[in-house]
């Protein structure tokens, strides 16, 4: 530890905690982050030491299973299919106490049919979702027999009539719309099952005649939330749309985000609602590893960068404690209230939420530690080094003759971002 002597003479140990980011295609935001941070350099006085910060990004080596780490906190996004990064972090997890969003054995055993079943037992308004068995298999030597004992020839129609159309194909542990499908009648259904292959899939009611489609984004104790255009080109799907909820609608939203991110113990996560006939159905709330990224965010991407600043380093100087295991006992005490008015139910649930992410310790701390932060932040997107760091990622991912209007679109979406956000409301 360093001792160092603040201008006015006082002094106080010092100590510098360390923040990793673990990434792997992201490049816009943590280059964001990383300059804030590097600006703001923040001196916080906890328990009577001075606090700094230093970050780094985490790179990919072979690691004793007991050698220290170095890190206070990482900030994680390979967990979900990079298997070196995240057993290391999982043995720093167990080993040497790192605090890690997301807790990563929550990640890779709680898939979206994981988070239906656990959602409807908690009273949650799920569509009616079946699970069938895959139309064909790997090569397994145990298969045939298996198959030729136990496996029940089925209708697919039937359970087709039995959820009613339209209804929507898709795996079980989906993610970025792949092998999601709209089946509209008996016939699509079957064709698209041939077409499934291996794969595992959920039948789902579709929510029908919705009217508004929401994104709540949730990390740590801050939710966002952004109306939603599935039909719109990639870059214009989350819309800029401003007051289309009510105070009601956005607690349901907020409660129910904080609900199954705390369930399931992820301290960053999406979930997707549809809004029909009076109630908010969520369809899809496993996404612990949400696009972060400015070309599908634009608008709200300073919102994903000040969040994360807030929430890091609320978790790094409080010395949050890593929880490694999962407690769902309370909330299924909740559940089990039968006559309990289901409003009353979800704000219990929030309740129980906002308790496991700290809420008013997070709100305190940011009031006090933090109050230069958002208008560092609002200088910073308005500056060419952040429209640097939008390159970046155009330039990742649009043809060469397209990179500067794509850059410039995305940069003009931020100002509007600032226009709307002045510091002192931000
Ligand atoms: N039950 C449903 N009702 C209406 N639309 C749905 C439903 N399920 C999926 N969709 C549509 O399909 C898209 C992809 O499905 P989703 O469950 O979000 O899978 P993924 O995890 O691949 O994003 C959704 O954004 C939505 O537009
Ligand atoms: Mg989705």
């Amino acid at each position: 530890m360093a001792r160092k002597t603040p201008p006015n003479g006082n002094e106080h140990p010092t100590s510098t905690r360390r923040i990793g980011l673990s990434l792997g295609a992201d490049l816009c935001w943590p280059a964001c982050y990383e300059q804030i941070l590097a600006e703001l350099d923040p001196v916080i006085r906890w328990n009577g030491e001075d606090v700094r910060i230093a970050c780094e990004r985490v790179t990919i080596e072979p690691f004793n299973l007991r050698q220290p780490c170095s890190y206070d906190m990482v900030l994680d996004r390979l967990t979900h299919w990079y298997a070196t990064s995240r057993e290391w972090i999982k043995k720093a997890i167990l080993m040497d106490d790192l605090y890690v969003l997301n807790n990563p054995w929550s990640v890779q055993s709680m898939e979206k049919h994981t988070s239906y079943a656990a959602m409807m037992r908690l009273g949650m308004p799920i569509p009616e979702t079946w699970m069938v068995p895959p139309k064909a298999y790997a090569p397994h030597e145990d298969l045939r027999p298996t198959l030729r004992r136990y496996a029940k020839l089925f209708d697919l129609r039937r359970v087709g009539t039995e959820i009613g159309y339209p209804l929507f194909m898709k795996p079980y542990d989906g993610g970025g719309w792949r092998g999601v499908s709209l089946c509209r009648n008996e016939q699509e259904l079957l064709s698209r099952y041939e077409e499934s292959g291996t794969q595992q899939m959920h039948l789902q009611a579709a929510v029908d005649g919705w009217d508004r489609f929401v994104r709540c984004i949730g990390l740590g104790a801050q939710t966002h939330m952004v109306r939603y255009d599935p039909d719109a080109a990639l870059h214009d799907r989350y819309t800029m749309d401003r007051d289309f909820l009510t105070p009601e609608d956005a607690r349901i939203l907020r409660d129910t985000t904080l609900t199954i991110n705390a369930f399931f113990g992820w301290d960053f996560n999406s979930c997707e609602a549809l809004h029909s006939g009076g109630t908010w159905t969520p369809i899809d709330f496993a996404n612990p590893c949400p696009d972060s990224q400015v070309t599908s965010l634009h608008y709200h991407f300073p919102w994903i960068v000040l969040a994360n600043l807030r929430w890091s380093i609320f978790c790094t100087v409080t010395r949050r404690p890593m929880r490694r295991t999962l407690d769902w006992e309370p909330y299924l005490a909740v559940a089990a209230e039968q006559d309990m008015p289901w409003p009353e139910r979800l704000r219990a649930y929030g309740t129980l939420a906002e308790k496991h992410f700290d809420v008013e310790a997070f709100e305190a701390f940011c009031a006090e530690h933090l109050s230069d932060l958002d208008e560092i932040a609002w200088s910073f997107f308005g500056s060419d080094r952040a429209r640097d760091a939008i390159r970046l990622k155009v330039s990742a991912l649009f043809p060469a003759h397209e990179v500067e209007r794509f850059t410039e679109l995305f940069f003009q979406r931020v100002q509007q971002w600032r226009a709307d956000n002045p510091p002192n409301k931000a």
